[in-house]
């Protein structure tokens, strides 16, 4: 072999070689659960693929396009760098849930991963919904998971709560889409507690309860471009249950719709309770349309008989809160509810650009224990009455 050839070869030899590691190192990085591995249910499966992208800076695990059974899974962390979850396929959970669990599918204790895909999480929730149970079941819940991103994922008939955020950091929530009937119980859409620098960006959200919820210690949270409805809207609380709750704060809902909801834009906290604090929310460009309360306060909220007697005072403050430019139609005479406990009486409220009717004339807003603001004129309402 003379040396031009040998160069040659050692060149081809040397982009093989190159060729070969990236070949490997690419298809390395994804590991597949697909219909041929899991028959019946999946949770193993899923647990060895999850070992294996989690073990690996960037590892995904993709489940295939298919229907699988999925009796519960928990997926912890912490994980060797970025992770994701690719949910091309149906995932069904077993109509009788998993005793003493709180989700059907958990993440916990990582950094940086991302959730998404064009499939389905059924939770099969129907024959759920006829029992009486305490448990509040999930069907995806994050626990202390960093700089989320979860995008496109469908989730239908939770046995309780769709998408659950819990002790969290920096998440982003793009075009999920959560559905159950308008009758099934605390089919909550997203619900979110303790958790900070969140972002909901355009929701398709058409359950039995809260569109959104936002529980206690939320912080810098915005919402913007989602549709609600059927539901109850979307609600800052219930706040005051328990002691020691967290303040929430900073909370933006933006553009969204709500349409043949319950409530449009609400903030209910227990009365009696104990002390707590809601400060900094504004509600901008909100359209209702035939929604029950499309802006109501609540500090008097006493759902069952278990609140020390039921419609005391509550001891959460609420601190400045803005309603601009929220307009549509009411389905009842009142547009505006602002009922504020006598020892914490709401500071701040302040309406601007609201149009709200009900059967073509105007609504009225009852307002009490409350400093309401109606700023620039020409709104309907246009005072307390
Ligand atoms: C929410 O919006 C506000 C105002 O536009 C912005 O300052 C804040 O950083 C946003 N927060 C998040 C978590 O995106």
């Amino acid at each position: 072999m003379d040396s031009n050839s040998l160069s040659q070869c050692i060149v081809i030899f040397f982009l093989l070689s190159i060729w070969s590691t990236l070949h490997v190192h690419c298809k390395s990085n994804i590991f597949t659960v697909s219909q041929s591995k899991a028959k019946t249910d999946i949770k193993q499966a899923l647990l060895d693929a999850w070992k294996k992208a989690c073990a690996i800076n960037g590892g995904t695990i993709r489940v295939a396009k298919g229907n699988y059974q999925l009796s519960d899974v928990e997926f912890l962390g912490p994980c060797n760098g970025k992770t994701r979850f690719q949910l091309n396929g149906n995932l069904i959970a077993p109509a009788v849930p998993t005793p003493n669990l709180d989700h059907w599918i958990m993440f916990r204790d990582m950094n940086q991963l991302t959730i998404h895909g064009r499939g389905t999480l059924d939770g099969n929730g129907a024959s759920y919904w006829k029992t009486t149970h305490s448990t509040t079941i999930s069907s995806l819940k994050l626990e202390h998971v960093n700089k989320v991103n979860i995008r496109n994922i469908h989730s239908i008939n939770s046995k309780k709560f769709h998408f659950n955020v819990h002790n969290c950091n920096s998440v982003t929530i793009k075009n999920i889409r959560a559905t159950a009937p308008a009758d099934s119980p605390n089919t909550d859409g997203i619900h979110i507690r303790k958790s900070n620098n969140i972002r909901i960006i355009g929701a398709t959200i058409a359950t039995g309860d809260d569109c959104i919820s936002i529980g206690d210690g939320v912080t810098n949270m915005n919402i913007t471009g989602v549709n609600c409805g059927p539901g109850h809207g979307i609600s800052i609380g219930s706040l005051g249950k328990y002691h020691g709750e967290e303040d929430v704060r900073s909370i933006r809902v933006t553009n969204c719709n709500f349409k043949n909801t319950e409530n449009g834009l609400r903030i209910k906290t227990f009365g009696p309770s104990p002390p707590g604090l809601v400060s900094d929310i504004t509600f901008e460009g909100n359209v209702v349309n035939n929604v029950g309360n499309p802006i109501i306060i609540d500090q008097h909220y006493c759902p069952e008989s278990n609140c020390g007697g039921g419609g005391g005072d509550s001891s959460v403050a609420i601190n400045g809160v803005k309603f601009i430019d929220v307009r549509g139609s009411s389905g009842a005479a009142t547009g505006v509810k602002v009922d504020c406990s006598r020892s914490h009486p709401c500071k701040g409220i302040e309406l601007r650009g609201v149009s709200l009717t009900f059967n073509g004339k105007p609504t009225n807003a009852v307002c009490s224990s409350a400093d309401v603001k109606f700023l620039g004129g020409n709104q309907t309402p246009s005072r307390c009455s």
